[in-house]
């Protein structure tokens, strides 16, 4: 395993399987009541610079789970908010903590963390990806469809950090991926570079999601106007009509096509909420799964 987990692009298969494999088996101690506390006496800087409920819970509840302590750094009320250069901020936790979880807007804030950090960096979402969310859905797709190679991955909406990192975890996994965006909204252009290089597995982007959700096994949905986008919400709702999942598209999916949505999620606009609801098992799984799979990554890096 790599120092940090700073986005999938930088995981081989094996080591998002090794992962994956290590997160069931946090999920079976915990539900057994075997002990687990692989981190006993270590602790955890979360930096927040953008809300969060899953991913401060589910960090700050793992590390506990783990033997560990977790510390909540809302940038807004630490010097990182004052602008002290994050290349400070990476050594000087790096004297007290055992590892950083981060959740900002720029990748390269938190690429020039890790290079500046002794310790292990975790990326808890940027503008360009969400890494942990996407090992939790991959998590949650494995436990219901067990073999995840050759199943049909369909992202259906904004090109954002989550479809960039569905992409590369979907291919990566040897799933074929579909998405559907509207033009302009299109995934980031290194992401769409890494999936030409893909052999083993399909990649298409689309712009009619109906084409996209043809036989898919799993459909992902997310908002479409992310944290830090909320000022174009409403331009965003005109370019993103019809990009809806409903009824109509899951009916053009495979037999059993299972639902994500990383939440929180916007009933009427990307989801409707009668899918939401006939898929809420999935979706609060996968919610559920982020604290086995951090709890998996954390282990691996920082024990
Ligand atoms: N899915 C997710 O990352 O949720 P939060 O924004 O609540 O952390
Ligand atoms: N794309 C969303 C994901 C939230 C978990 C955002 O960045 O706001």
């Amino acid at each position: 395993m790599k120092k940090d987990l700073l986005k999938l692009l930088d995981l081989s298969k094996e080591e998002i399987i090794e992962i994956l494999d290590t997160a069931d088996q946090m999920k079976y101690d915990l539900k057994n009541g075997r002990p687990h506390n692989v981190l006993q006496g270590k602790t955890l800087a979360m930096i927040f610079s953008k809300n969060s409920t899953r991913t401060r819970v589910s960090f700050e509840t793992g590390m506990y789970q783990l033997g560990g302590h977790a510390l909540f750094l809302s940038s807004s009320h630490s010097q990182v908010g004052r602008g002290e250069p994050v290349e400070d901020t990476a050594r000087v936790l790096s004297r007290y903590c055992d590892g950083i979880m981060i959740r900002t807007f720029d990748q390269e804030e938190v690429e020039k963390l890790a290079e500046y950090a002794s310790i292990p960096v975790i990326n808890g979402l940027t503008d360009f990806c969400h890494p942990c969310q996407v090992l939790a859905d991959l998590m949650t797709m494995r436990e219901r469809m067990t073999v995840l190679e050759g199943a049909k991955l369909c992202y259906i909406g904004d090109g954002n950090n989550m479809a960039n990192s569905l992409i590369v975890g979907g291919l990566k996994m040897g799933m074929d991926v579909s998405v559907a965006c509207p033009e302009g909204y299109d995934p980031d252009p290194e992401v769409l570079d890494f999936a030409e290089t893909v052999t083993d597995a399909k990649f298409e982007l689309c712009r009619d999601p109906k084409e996209a959700a043809k036989g898919a096994n799993c459909i992902v949905t997310d908002v479409w106007a992310s944290m830090g986008q909320e000022g174009e919400a409403e331009k965003r709702k005109i370019a993103f009509k019809g990009y809806c999942v409903d009824d109509d598209l899951m009916a053009l999916a495979a037999k059993d096509c299972m639902v994500q949505h990383c939440l929180p999620a916007h009933r009427g606009e990307e989801i409707t909420a009668e899918v939401f609801e006939a898929h809420a098992d999935e979706i609060f799984d996968e919610a559920e799964n982020r604290l086995h799979a951090q709890k998996a990554v954390m282990a691996l890096l920082m024990k």
